[in-house]
């Protein structure tokens, strides 16, 4: 850590309060802010705008200048070069593969694809018709009930055989969500398959017939995934931290960054931009749709636009704009008029005063749901394959700060209720 200081003057308190700063490897200095509270202050930041929760290594997010990096590489050169899986243990592990490292990861991800088999009753318990996110918080907490040999979060092989069980279970409890709800088998896994391509046998397959994947399909929904995999210490990386901290077993840390994903303004954003761009209809309509959201009294917004920390375009936006052209293409739907409807938006919004004045820019969210739908992922599957891809990012934070020393995570709060008053007797009233 640095020598450099920051120094605080407080109106009704003596003297000046000495702050350490320090300095990270790239990006902003942080205040280390210890000391007011034993000057009886707290600092105040509702929405964590300008709080550093923690010390980390795993990814960077230059917002001004639209850059991620995965453990110093940009997220462009991954989803060109990379896979998922090689990313997951980049997200893991620190660095890149080599050959057999990769081949052993590959493998040991392979073998834990299929879920307890009693697990499998659990979707029973769920209408038909629930929500696959309401499914999947309920059965990725549920995994704690049946892995009792990875829960002691203070065991290393313990952690590591957890993060195995959840990055290769995540796709199959996925697919079962979307089965369960059109009434299909489950599909066991094969595999046999790559990562992704696995998912789409086990979300689309069926026992009568072989399942033909398309590589190009199955590539499609991999570089899906990397571009999902990890972003910092976003709400739902938070979310997980937060829950780690108290000692909660991994299975129930990953669920309720689940559950924290699913919010519209989160990772609920990808289905709410294809329910926005099905609203919209046609491009003759899109104009009043940015009036709504440019309008204060109208709680409209315009999904897949906008993010805490990137004030120019989302990395992530740039490669799943491409792709979904190239998969457009490849399966003959360049003219899906849900994508016209789409790059027409962004043309209109990234011209538009309010937005280049509040720095709206498309995010990860835009563009990923043409994809999913062009693969014949159903809208209410969109934040279940986010999740999917998270779930290392989650594993590699929470395995960080479990590794490292931590204390529990306790914010606290301005309190503007009321001073101490006594009780009034129910007659009195
Ligand atoms: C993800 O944090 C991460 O890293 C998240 C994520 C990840 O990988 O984990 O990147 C994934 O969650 C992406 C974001 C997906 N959400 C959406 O697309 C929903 C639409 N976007 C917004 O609701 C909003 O932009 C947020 C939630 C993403 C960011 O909210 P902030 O940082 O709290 O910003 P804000 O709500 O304070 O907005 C600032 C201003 C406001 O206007 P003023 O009150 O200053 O006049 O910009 C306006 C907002 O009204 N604004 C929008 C807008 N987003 C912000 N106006 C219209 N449409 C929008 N989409």
């Amino acid at each position: 850590m640095s020598d450099l200081k920051a120094t605080l003057t407080v109106d009704g308190i003596d003297g000046a309060i000495e702050l350490p700063v320090h300095e990270g490897t790239i990006g902003p200095r942080v205040v280390d802010v210890g000391a007011l509270t034993a000057n009886g202050m707290f600092t105040y930041d509702p929405g964590f705008v300008s709080t550093a929760a923690c010390e980390s290594q795993i990814t960077y997010i230059d917002g001004a200048k639209g850059v991620l990096l995965h453990r110093g590489y940009p997220i462009d050169q991954l989803a060109e070069h990379s896979d998922y899986l090689e990313t997951c243990y980049l997200l893991l592990y620190g660095e890149l593969p080599d050959k057999t490292q990769k081949e052993q990861f590959v493998r040991t991800v392979h073998n834990h694809t299929m879920v307890h088999e009693q697990i499998r009753t659990f979707y029973n318990g769920f209408r038909r018709d629930a929500h696959p996110m309401a499914i999947m918080c309920g059965v990725v907490g549920a995994l704690s009930a049946f892995y009792h040999d990875s829960l002691d979060i203070s065991d290393e092989h313990h952690r590591q055989v957890a993060a195995f069980r959840l990055i290769a279970k995540m796709p199959t409890l996925a697919a079962m969500s979307y089965k369960f709800s059109i009434g299909q088998p489950f599909m066991y896994p094969d595999n046999s398959m790559g990562y992704a391509e696995n998912f789409l046998h086990m979300m689309f397959g069926t026992p009568c017939e072989p399942s033909r994947i398309s590589p190009v399909l199955a590539k499609a929904m991999d570089r899906i995934f990397l571009l999902h995999a990890d972003h910092e210490q976003n709400a739902s990386t938070s979310t997980v931290r937060l829950a780690g901290s108290s000692g909660a077993n991994p299975f129930a840390c990953i669920a309720s960054g689940i559950a924290a994903l699913w919010g519209p303004s989160h990772g609920g954003a990808n289905e709410a931009v294809l329910n926005m761009l099905e609203e919209i209809g046609d491009v003759s309509r899109i104009d009043e749709f940015v009036a709504r959201a440019k309008d204060k009294n109208d709680p409209f917004r315009l999904m897949g636009f906008g993010h805490r920390v990137y004030k120019n375009f989302d990395p992530r936006a740039k490669v799943m704009k491409q792709a979904a052209d190239e998969v457009l293409a490849e399966l003959g739907m360049e003219n899906d008029p849900l994508l016209a409807i789409a790059k027409r938006l962004e043309e209109i919004a990234l011209s538009d005063e309010y937005f280049i004045e509040k720095k709206l820019y498309p995010n990860v969210d835009f563009y990923s749901g043409i994809i999913l739908k062009a693969l014949g992922i159903p809208t209410s599957m969109f934040t279940v394959i986010f999740a999917v891809g998270r779930t290392v990012g989650w594993i590699a934070h929470w395995n960080e700060m479990i590794s490292g020393s931590y204390r529990i995570g306790r914010p606290r709060q301005l309190y503007t209720g009321y001073a101490q008053r006594d009780y009034i007797p129910l007659d009195q009233r």
